[in-house]
């Protein structure tokens, strides 16, 4: 067993803060090695009883504590104790003035938490936990404060200094030195706390709020690039008119400062007033992004925005409430990217994504709530749960009560608790109060985890034309949790007919009779009869993905192919053949693990041929059509599976469909015009979206052709889209072709760290030639380096998650080579290593040969002393899931 010696934080131990902070005045006096932070507290016991005769404790990591001071005197050495995390002042009177003074060297800050440099700037990242390594400060969201900010520096070098609030005096010193100060006028906890300092270009705009505020927005980025934050400020601006119309909510600053780094752990952060962007989050133009940086800078943008309202406004009490912020504030994107593109589309995308990310953690080692009950370190526990399925439950809940009773509630929650930092039940409360539904049971869906399993099976009886429907639920037992209760499932539902065409049904012994239903099951299991049913109806279930349920059936093969075809909820067409392909992949690799000729039932190639000729129609929907479920997907279907098998199985089903369908594919591909006027809308995306689609699967032939064919759109390609379409496509050949278009890629934008990513992403994740010995190549290339999160994530993550078969070769050499990078980028980030180490939760689902080298290769990195707790506590639990 490899014990935690880490003592986790518990929810149930929640104690409030005894003090309040009702100013904070913080003085930087910056130095890229040493950078001096005065704050001045004014500071209150709470007067309540459980406060009495409290320490005061602050945290602090890392700091040169210089002085103390309360009241303007001097505190002697033995009436505080300063220790490895903080500062602890045994007696203090119940009002005082407290100052602290410490030294901090940014400069060494690697881990990238905290005050810290990134291209010669001073930057700052404190969520979760990163205002300690500034100051001495009670580092916990429900201890919320106004700051008033000044920030000194040379102004040679440091042209812009900036911070949270609106900036309300700047001077200059006789040394070369300047200053602005800054003030928040709106309480927050120091996780929202922000300062940037540097020369920068920017790109500057207006926002006028509907109750006419004149908001100043600027966004600051390296020198030449503002014309990339075009795409980014208008987002900004649509986001704001969004959250104006649909949520009723409005800014409350006089300037939305937007500032992008290159050295940033994360995609964004949405510090008040001062949101700072992962650069590759914020910067894009057609030349260097494809169409997918420019959706999720889109939503990242809005994202980090809506927190102004879910997250800042209203924050959590305590990290355990994360997706009080985090779950609802996805909902929030999602809604606004839906509005602003195709709903069905976003919505396939973020199941697709919901599929990959959140159900494999939800059913492995790493599975926890989305609210969990403790933890060991907080930035481990920024997860695809707490974020994608936090999101669904919010979905969930609207469908439950309808959009507009929830935008009530939600509009409830924002008035009643703004300024305050709240909890789920809280959200909860409001929900209940404002749409009168008690909502029973859905604190199981915050408490409970692991991916409920949804059975419906349909039974129909020509004699007595009845129709019925038997509903199960049950959700499987998790690491330290099981016997499960039922979760409240909304099930949308409609019948289609032998012909395709909707039927109208009526349920038994009632005179309820519609098209589309929604049943809100409330039970473990239900069953629903319909009555005077002429003809066998097939079924069409959770459509919209109406809950994050597996979802069982008895369709037949017709039945799939019948809603493929006909369903009028493109989610449920999308479905249809999805199930359909994953049938097909796995009865192919079973029978080529067992040595026989697969034998491909025609349904898929059927599917696909239907929606290539109705490809026009909607070219971004057809395109996701078109995907096949990748190995990742397959392995979650598979138990101690072999990925090479499930490589070997979609290769062959690739191939076939290539063939079959060479004329469909290859029209619909000569469509396309590379030469025409690049538009970033989605409209336009999806046209690229189905060319890619196509080339995808006419470079599954193998044949020369096909190479042709993606040479020629790599180099008549205009846009970054094309040119990674084309590149994708070389990379299913390796050789001549394929090396000479990243040859030339690379010279192009050797300059560009954010396209020379994509340069190592592309290798990463290809199939062809020795993907290992690639990685190792590239793992030694001049041009990477582990002190930037982004190169590291486009190689390490990459070939981890998007090369699975390699990963897990057979000879365990895939894990070492992740183990290293992963000891390697440890030693200077520890947050990032552990982030690196979720990849090795896909071996709890491989055999037992592969688990058990997995396991060899974890012990050795956990028996290593100096390893991160972060990755320590990542990498016990997966060692502990894994077969001895
Ligand atoms: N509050 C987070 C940033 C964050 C993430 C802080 C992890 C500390 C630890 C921010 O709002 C966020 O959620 N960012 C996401 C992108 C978003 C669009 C889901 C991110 O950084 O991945
Ligand atoms: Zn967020």
């Amino acid at each position: 067993m490899r014990t935690q010696e880490h003592i986790p934080v518990r929810l149930q131990d929640y104690r409030p803060y005894p003090f309040s902070i009702s100013h904070v005045s913080l003085v930087f006096d910056l130095h890229p090695t040493r950078t001096i932070v005065t704050s001045r507290l004014i500071i209150d016991r709470k007067p309540h009883e459980w406060a009495k005769g409290e320490a005061l404790q602050l945290d602090g990591v890392g700091l040169d504590l210089l002085s103390v001071e309360i009241n303007g005197q001097p505190v002697a050495a033995q009436d505080y104790h300063l220790g490895e995390d903080g500062l602890t002042l045994k007696s203090v009177p119940d009002s005082f003035k407290l100052e602290t003074k410490v030294a901090i060297n940014p400069a060494a800050n690697t881990a990238l938490s905290g005050l810290y440099m990134s291209a010669g700037r001073f930057c700052t990242q404190c969520e979760a936990e990163g205002f300690r390594h500034i100051t001495f400060w009670p580092d916990r969201p429900d201890v919320m404060s106004r700051f008033h900010v000044r920030v000194e520096a040379p102004e040679a070098d440091f042209p812009s200094l900036l911070s949270n609030g609106n900036r309300v005096a700047i001077g200059q010193y006789d040394d070369g030195r300047h200053w602005a100060a800054w003030d928040d006028p709106h309480l927050k906890p120091s996780y929202l706390f922000a300062l940037v300092a540097g020369g920068f270009d920017t790109l500057e705009d207006q926002f006028t709020t509907r109750s006419g505020r004149t908001v100043d927005l600027c966004i600051y980025v390296d020198k030449g690039a503002a014309s990339r934050a075009i795409y980014a400020m208008d987002a900004l601006k649509r986001s704001m008119t969004w959250d104006e119309e649909v949520f009723g909510r409005e800014y409350d600053l006089d300037m939305f400062n937007i500032v992008a780094v290159s050295d940033f752990n994360f995609g964004a952060m949405e510090n008040k007033g001062l949101n700072i962007f992962n650069s590759a989050l914020l910067l894009a133009d057609e030349t260097t992004a494809t169409d997918a940086d420019y959706e999720a800078i889109e939503a990242v943008v809005a994202h980090e925005y809506f927190h102004n309202w879910s997250g800042n406004r209203v924050t959590c009490r305590d990290w355990f409430q994360l997706s009080l912020k985090e779950g609802f504030t996805v909902f929030r994107d999602q809604e606004f990217s839906a509005d602003q593109r195709s709903r069905a589309v976003k919505r396939i995308k973020d199941v697709k994504a919901l599929r990959a990310r959140q159900f494999p953690e939800d059913s492995g080692p790493l599975a926890h709530p989305v609210r969990p009950k403790s933890y060991v370190k907080i930035d481990n526990f920024y997860t695809a749960t707490i974020y994608e399925k936090g999101a669904e439950i919010i979905r969930v809940l609207q469908t439950l009560v309808g959009r507009d009773a929830f935008l009530e509630g939600a509009n409830l929650y924002f008035d009643e608790n703004d300024g305050t930092a709240a909890t789920i039940e809280d959200w909860l409360h409001a929900m209940r109060t404002a749409t009168g539904n008690q909502l029973h049971g859905i604190e199981r869906w915050y408490d409970q985890a692991g991916t409920p399993c949804l059975e419906a099976i349909s039974d129909y009886d020509a004699a007595t034309q009845k129709l019925t429907i038997r509903f199960q639920q049950s959700t499987p037992d998790t690491p330290g949790q099981s016997s499960k209760s039922w979760v409240p499932l909304p099930i949308s539902m409609a019948f289609f007919g032998p012909d395709g065409a909707p039927l109208q049904l009526r349920l038994a012994e009632t005179d309820i009779a519609a098209d589309d239903w929604l049943i809100p099951m409330a039970s473990t299991s239900l069953e629903l009869q319909f009555e005077g049913v002429a003809d066998r109806p097939v079924v069409s279930y959770m459509r919209g993905f109406s809950a994050p349920v597996r979802l069982i059936t008895n369709h037949s093969d017709a039945d799939l192919a019948l809603l493929a075809a006909c369903d009028t909820d493109p989610f449920v067409r999308w479905e249809s053949t999805q199930t359909i392909a994953r049938n097909t992949l796995l009865s192919v690799a079973q029978s080529l693990a067992a040595g026989r000729e697969p034998d491909v039932r025609q349904d898929l190639a059927r599917a696909f041929q239907g929606a290539l000729a109705d490809a026009a129609r909607d070219p971004a929907f057809t395109a996701l059509l078109l995907r096949l479920p990748d190995v990742s997907e397959l392995m979650q279907l598979q138990p101690l599976c072999d990925p090479s098998n499930l490589l070997a199985a979609r290769a062959f089903v690739r191939s076939l469909l290539a063939e079959q369908l060479d004329a469909e594919l290859s029209a619909c591909f000569a469509i396309y015009d590379p030469a025409q006027a690049f538009s970033a809308s989605a409209q336009a995306a999806g046209q690229r979206a189905l060319m890619a689609a196509c080339l995808d699967l006419l470079c599954a032939s193998g044949t020369d052709r096909a190479a042709m064919r993606a040479e020629n759109t790599f180099f008549a390609a205009r846009n970054m889209t094309d040119m990674m379409t084309a590149l994708d496509g070389l990379s299913q050949f390796g050789g001549a072709r394929y090396h000479a278009a990243l040859a030339a890629f690379k010279q192009r934008f050797t300059d560009n760290a954010l396209v020379m990513d994509k340069w190592f992403r592309v290798q990463a994740m290809a199939l062809c030639e020795d993907p290992l010995q690639t990685f190792k190549n590239l793992r030694v290339d001049p041009s990477f380096t582990l002190l930037n999160p982004n190169r590291v994530r486009a190689l390490g993550g990459a070939f981890a998650s998007g090369n699975p078969a390699a990963f897990h070769r057979v000879d365990g050499t895939g894990y070492q080579a992740i183990a290293d990078l992963i000891a390697d980028v440890d030693s200077t980030n520890g947050a990032l290593a552990a982030r690196l180490g979720t990849v090795f939760e896909s071996c709890s689902r491989v055999n037992e040969p592969r688990q058990k080298l997995a396991k060899r290769t974890l012990q050795v990195l956990l028996d290593r002393n100096s390893l991160s707790a972060n990755t320590r506590e990542i990498l016990s639990k997966i060692y502990d899931g894994l077969i001895a």
